[in-house]
């Protein structure tokens, strides 16, 4: 699942980020990169991926 378009950055690596990070969205942001083009995928409501960043940690928070 797509979570960053202009970064290429897909649910796995955000899922591996949260396992590290945990709920720390700085921490999550500076190890994959995600969010820091066009800043679409940091709301809940962008249409340019599958899963906006918010969206992903929790959803990644509620598998591990
Ligand atoms: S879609 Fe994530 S920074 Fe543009």
């Amino acid at each position: 699942m797509l979570v960053c378009d202009c970064n290429d950055v897909h649910y796995d690596t955000i899922k591996r980020a949260v396992q590290k990070y945990g709920d720390n969205v700085e921490a999550i942001i500076e190890a994959c990169d995600a969010g820091t083009a066009c800043e679409c995928c940091l709301e809940d409501d962008c249409s340019k991926v599958e899963l906006p960043l918010p969206l992903a940690i929790k959803k990644a928070l509620a598998e591990i």
